[in-house]
């Protein structure tokens, strides 16, 4: 298959006209059928029309992903909830006020009209409105409802920039736009709710403790940042070791001196058996490693910036060819749940104290 790249300038407040007519090309091709990749403000989605069951089956082939893993909605305007929702609940709305347009997904009981096919067999859905305006005007010119899982190729790591979406769909879709790098880096936040309290399935930008501002108690799924045998992620897609780089990754916790002097020594040994050593290192560690590939993600204090860089670095080990990492650990208040669950997932929860 051909996949058309179609280039959007600026990714601000108003599309130029160029743009609009390239949007409204994309969105003709998903009404039809056809699957279009598209930048929002967490990571890149791979998009069909949610309302089509074999647009689901098609996303679920080119991302070579299993059809139990349901897929997000993508709409455009609040009141949309009411298309695919049962009985939108009162708190959503208060929600959507608070959070959309935004990385946040909501999960509520799906209506009748969402095929099976979007939502992996289970009568549940889950809702987006992202606040990009690339996402939003594709949205609204492909009828509505758009199912976008992340454009990546099942288990590599979501894509941040048109590159890596390339990387892994050109050939298997119908067309990529290319609208620059995203802004946040890491998928939106998933709350559940069909339970009470509400319950995070996975941590995003949108935190707990901003959603217990307007809540009140919400829950997080306890799988989400410790590997527990016994129970399964409540998010399908949880279960699987995502997001995942080649080679073998390390997590190394402990006081930043002796997390240094550990990964040093390892990378070391590591480097006289001939391996390719690569690190994660932040601002304040970066001189202080010998390794041949070593990434700075940001400054520790700065968790917007390390949230940005932790999937393109992942795929710059890729690139590099390194047979193992290791990489520093990370405090898991605010965003940095969403970090050390991401990295967690990474590393398939291998970690050391030091
Ligand atoms: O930021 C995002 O959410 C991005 C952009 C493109 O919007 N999308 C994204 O989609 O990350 P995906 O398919 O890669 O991840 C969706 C996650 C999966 O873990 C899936 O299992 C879960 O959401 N999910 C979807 N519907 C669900 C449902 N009804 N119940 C529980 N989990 C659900
Ligand atoms: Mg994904």
């Amino acid at each position: 298959m051909d996949t058309e790249i179609l280039r959007i300038e600026s990714a601000g407040e108003h599309l130029t006209p160029d743009a609009d007519e390239l949007l409204q090309r994309a969105g003709a091709i998903i009404r039809q059928g056809g699957l279009v990749a598209f930048p929002t403000e967490t990571v890149y989605g791979l998009g069909g029309d949610a309302l089509n069951a074999s647009s689901s089956e098609k996303i679920y082939a080119a991302k070579g992903r299993p059809s139990d893993n349901p897929l997000i909605i993508h709409i455009c305007r609040i009141e949309d909830l009411r298309g695919i929702v049962k009985d939108v609940p009162e708190v959503a709305y208060k929600i959507a006020k608070a959070f959309w347009p935004g990385p946040l997904t909501m999960i509520m009981e799906k209506a009748d009209i969402v095929p099976t096919q979007t939502t992996g067999g289970l009568n549940t859905v889950a809702v987006r409105f992202p606040s990009h305006k690339i996402a939003q005007k594709l949205i609204e010119y492909s009828g509505g409802f758009v199912a976008a899982p992340s454009a990546n190729l099942s288990g590599k790591p979501s894509p941040t920039g048109a590159k890596y979406v390339i990387e892994d769909m050109r050939g298997r879709i119908d067309a990529i736009i290319d609208g620059g790098d995203v802004g946040i880096g890491l998928e939106s936040t998933i709350l559940d709710l069909t339970v009470t309290p509400p319950q995070i399935l996975r941590p995003g930008y949108v935190t707990q403790q901003m959603l217990e501002e307007l809540l009140g108690e919400v829950e997080i799924d306890r799988t989400t940042l410790r590997e527990d045998t016994k129970e399964a992620p409540k998010a399908p897609g949880m279960k699987y070791r995502h997001y995942a780089p080649k080679a073998d990754l390390l997590i190394v916790e402990g006081s930043l001196e002796a997390v240094v002097a550990y990964i040093n020594r390892r990378s070391k040994t590591d480097r006289q058996q001939g391996k390719k050593v690569g690190i994660i290192a932040t601002g304040e560690t970066c001189d202080s490693y010998e390794a041949d590939v070593i990434k700075d993600v940001g400054f520790r204090g700065d968790q917007e910036t390390i949230a940005r860089n932790l999937f393109r670095v992942l795929r710059e080990f890729d690139d590099a060819g390194v047979d193992c990492i290791y990489s520093e650990g990370f405090d898991t208040d605010g965003l940095g749940q969403a970090i050390m669950n991401r990295l967690l997932k990474a590393a398939g929860h291998k970690r050391i104290q030091v």
